[in-house]
């Protein structure tokens, strides 16, 4: 897309382009109409300086076969109003003669609280083959006031993170009102908004909106669960709505675990301006001189090629350079939350250890419950923070429970929420100055407790402990799941109020404080995989998944409930960091709940014991299935098929990196009796057109046998052209099939 921007460049102005050094560095001083291509493989951003050095962006969409043409797409802009040139600023400041949303707004040391941003220089930095880093300074001329625009490019996985480094020498320290991560400027017919909104149980609801002038504003307020309402995830397409396979399309996520704030306004120009950013509400920031602020990281991927192929960018990109051990294996898993809930011991438990093993899952999970003496859990209204092993349900504590774990032959993990506490507990007793809580109101809870004060580096301490505890006096221990309740009400910290630092950093601090804990677990436990939970999908987000290894979507495993959950989710996050559990949560058949749990990382939340002989049978072998194709669907590509928002049923393929093994999924999404259903071919994506590929049907239940004509081979420009038919129905609603490549 070539923008309209309201700026104009003459002609005859020189482009200077970047200045090669022999070395992989490079940096350009400040001078006029300097071009800056911020490129993937196949797109770019391009920013440009104008005749006052103001930088602009020019460009944003597939790139130009030949970079120095960058430097002329602006002789084709002809524009001349006066606010030209501010509203395409990759970074708008505010206070001057800016009139739209900006992306910083701060009032200087002497109250005056006018900015402006002029390039001074701009440097790449290539880190490796594939990841280079561009950072470009601006410069307030009338104040020591600068901030850096950083872009980590991504080239093979056409990703681009950027964030912002803001920094002053003044006298005294600025007050930061708005400090966005990213100002993004796009140009096209139409902009569709895909956005996302919901709460618990009920996570990744869709909206889709054609984006008018004036602005659309997704946020949260929630503070510590802040995607509870609504994730700092969208796609926005450009022209007209992207389907998978065609059209222009961007996705978008903000890497913070706290509040945002994501505007998307339309200009007088119809040119699209983005902000992504922390929430600014009640955030109020003020910066000591020469203290740097790092914004959170705003990580997004363009395609012209539809939201298939901008998903899979993501994907590559989460797997191979954010979500902890991305490329790596996972463990499947019994937990026990839905088995028991609190109303458990240890003979419970090591019984519930030998089902594990019978059942064929590498771990068992054992939930909430476990802790408190004084306040024992027995429930949600008392005992979190307490994290000692409850005497009555667990003696021997939780050592044993490992010794036991072994002897049966399964791994042991542990369920945690350490940034929570309920008031009836000691540690509520005992630090209340610890809690998040306005001391001048009275209490309000969610779920019946409060956040401690992470902005407070002794509950950083605390919280680090309890982690450390745990795996200190259980070395064994193979796995966390760490869970998060409840939202922040009366946001006031007793640690800053003492400190002599603005309640306003709260919100900031925390997130921040929680990040510290996180760094320091992973640098002494580097590899223990890690749920990231929320009360469900309350909180997921990029920056958390550097520290985690998957997460948990939602506490809502109904079936057909999880096959649109999941259908959004895996859009922004690959198959391998979706934990999918099989519980009894709905009355669906077994073998549906399992086949939509395989679509990630499959786990179960049942009473073993209460199996029929065949239910265990067909979980016994869907397991050992999983560990056959599991490769497939946590490192392969994923293709969607048959999108369920459309048609009352979906399908999807996963196809590995060498094209010999394929996995496809079909659901029927209605248990109608007109079903609208028409059991017409589904043609797969992503295989090899001349490579024969047999198909098998997997997970059939025992006693039932495939409506499909075994032992037939077929090319994959057939599958991929005609496509095949899982004859789904009433009595066939889901059906997995497997391609393996045939020589
Ligand atoms: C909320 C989680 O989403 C559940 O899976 C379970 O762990 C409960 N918390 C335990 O309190």
């Amino acid at each position: 897309m070539t923008l309209k921007i309201k700026t104009m460049f003459k002609k005859s102005q020189l482009f200077i382009s970047l200045i090669a050094f022999t070395c992989t560095n490079y940096f350009v001083q400040a001078q006029q109409n300097v071009t800056i291509p911020i490129e993937t493989a196949k797109n770019s951003l391009v920013l440009q300086t104008d005749k006052d050095n103001r930088l602009g962006i020019v460009h944003f969409g597939k790139k130009l076969l030949k970079t120095s043409d960058n430097a002329l797409i602006s002789q084709e802009l002809r524009y001349n109003d006066s606010n030209a040139g501010i509203y395409n600023s990759p970074y708008t400041p505010s206070g001057t003669w800016n009139l739209v949303e900006p992306a910083i707004q701060i009032t200087h040391a002497d109250g005056n609280s006018s900015l402006e941003l002029k390039y001074v220089s701009h440097q790449t930095i290539k880190i490796d083959d594939n990841v280079t880093q561009t950072n470009i300074l601006l410069k307030d001329p009338n104040y020591p006031v600068e901030v850096t625009l950083c872009y980590k490019v991504y080239a093979k996985e056409n990703v681009i993170e950027q964030w912002s480094l803001i920094k002053h020498q003044e006298k005294k320290n600025i007050l930061m009102q708005k400090y966005a991560s990213a100002n993004m400027y796009f140009s096209a017919d139409n902009y569709v908004l895909h956005h996302y909104h919901g709460g618990w149980a009920e996570e990744m609801k869709t909206e889709e909106t054609l984006l008018t002038a004036g602005i659309k504003t997704l946020d949260s307020k929630l503070g510590t669960r802040a995607n509870l309402f609504q994730p700092p995830t969208f796609m926005l397409s450009f022209d007209r709505q992207a389907t998978e396979d065609e059209g222009k399309v961007m996705l978008g996520t903000l890497a913070w675990s706290g509040n945002f704030k994501i505007d998307f306004e339309v200009d007088s120009y119809h040119n699209l301006r983005l902000l992504a950013g922390i929430n600014p509400h009640a955030s109020e920031y003020s910066l000591a001189p020469n203290q740097e602020f790092k914004t959170p990281s705003f990580i997004s991927t363009f395609s012209d090629n539809g939201k298939g192929e901008a998903s899979r960018n993501m994907h590559n990109w989460a797997r191979k350079y954010r979500i902890l051990d991305g490329e790596g294996s996972r463990l499947t898993l019994l937990n026990n939350w839905e088995a028991t809930y609190f109303d458990f011991d240890e003979q419970k438990l090591t019984g519930l250890f030998k089902d594990g093993k019978k059942l064929g899952v590498d771990l068992f999970l054992l939930d909430d419950g476990w802790f408190a003496n004084k306040y024992p859990r027995n429930g949600d209204v008392a005992g979190l923070g307490d994290w000692q092993e409850n005497r009555k349900k667990l003696p021997n504590g939780i050592g044993y429970l490992m010794k036991e774990a072994t002897k049966a032959g399964i791994k042991f993990g542990i369920w945690v929420e350490p940034e929570m506490v309920n008031p009836k507990s000691e540690l509520y007793e005992q630090h209340k100055d610890w809690v998040i809580r306005e001391p001048e109101r009275p209490e309000h809870y969610f779920r019946n407790q409060l956040p401690l004060d992470l902005s407070n580096p002794e509950v950083q301490d605390f919280v680090f402990g309890v982690l450390d505890n745990l795996f200190t006096k259980n070395p064994d221990l193979a796995f966390i799941k760490w869970d998060c309740n409840a939202v922040t009400y009366n946001a006031h910290s007793m640690y800053l109020q003492k400190q002599g630092l603005p309640q306003t950093h709260l919100y900031v601090e925390y997130v921040k404080g929680l990040y510290k804990v996180l760094e320091r677990i992973r640098t002494k436990f580097p590899k223990v995989p890690m749920m990231l939970c929320s009360g469900g999908g309350g909180r997921v987000d990029y920056e958390a998944l550097k520290y985690f290894t998957e997460f948990w979507l939602s506490d809502n495993t109904d079936p057909i409930e999880r096959i649109f959950i999941q259908w959004e989710n895996s859009y922004f996050y690959p198959a391998i960091a979706h934990c999918n559990h099989i519980t009894d949560w709905s009355k669906v058949g077994l073998k549906f709940r399992t086949d939509v749990a395989m679509m990630g990382k499959m786990g179960y939340d049942i009473v073993v014991s209460q199996l029929t002989e065949k239910e265990l049978e067909f979980s016994q072998k869907a397991l050992e299935n999983y560990k056959r194709i599991n490769p497939v669907i946590w490192k392969g590509n994923l293709y969607r098929l048959q999108n369920p928002w459309e048609k009352p049923f979906a399908s999807v393929n996963f196809c590995n990196e060498n094209q010999d093994h394929a996995v496809m999924f079909n659901y029927l999404t209605t248990n109608r009796f007109d079903t609208g259903y028409n059991p017409m071919p589904i043609k797969l994506k992503g295989l090899s057109p001349t490579k024969k590929y047999s198909v098998k049907e997997i997970n059939l239940f025992p006693g039932t046998t495939s409506t499909l004509k075994a032992d037939l081979v077929y090319t994959g420009d057939y599958l991929m052209t005609i496509g095949i038919n899982p004859e789904l129905s009433g009595r066939r609603s889901s059906v997995i099939l497997e391609f393996t490549e045939v020589k």
